[in-house]
């Protein structure tokens, strides 16, 4: 599911390319946002926060809240990501949180219990994907 959302993006641009629109203008303005949207599907946020960030509606994963009208700015949303929310399912997603970057001032590695770290996002990718969280779902006032 998540390689085919990524794709979609690609395959539209690669469209608008044949059709002749203003593409380097377009893929540059928005490069940073298509790299956000690949890192969104790539981490599986949707699986808890739903499809369009509106919150997840539970199953076989755990309800993630909605993201569209969080009140905190991008460096606080840049930290949950990266580090996860100690004590609840949301994980930790930056490549080496805990073990190689310090997260919440505890000390290089160890995990709090029960957090699942997948890290499997850079730090690039994560500034990209909160871009393109903020641009696409949050619907409350900018701070
Ligand atoms: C396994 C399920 C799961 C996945 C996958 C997940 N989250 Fe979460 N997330 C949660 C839960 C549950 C919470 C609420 C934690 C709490 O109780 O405060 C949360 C909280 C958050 C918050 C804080 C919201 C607020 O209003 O305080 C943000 C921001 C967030 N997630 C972003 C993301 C992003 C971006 C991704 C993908 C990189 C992601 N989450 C992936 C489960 C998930």
């Amino acid at each position: 599911m998540s390689g085919m959302r990524g794709s979609l993006g690609v395959h539209a641009l690669a469209l608008a390319a044949c059709i002749g629109l203003d593409v380097p203008v377009l893929a540059q303005d928005n490069s940073g946002l298509v790299a956000g949207k690949d890192a969104w599907a790539r981490a599986s946020c949707f699986d808890c926060h739903g499809s369009m960030a509106q919150g997840g509606s539970g199953g076989d994963y755990p309800v993630g809240p909605s993201l569209r009208n969080i009140t905190f700015g991008k460096e606080t949303m840049v930290g949950i990501v990266s580090c996860g929310i100690p004590g609840t399912p949301m994980p930790a997603w930056l490549k080496g949180a805990y073990t190689k970057v310090e997260c919440y001032g505890m000390p290089l590695g160890s995990t709090p219990a029960g957090m699942t770290v997948p890290a499997i996002l850079t730090a690039d990718e994560i500034k990209a994907l909160v871009d393109y969280v903020f641009a696409t779902f949050v619907q409350a006032p900018r701070p």
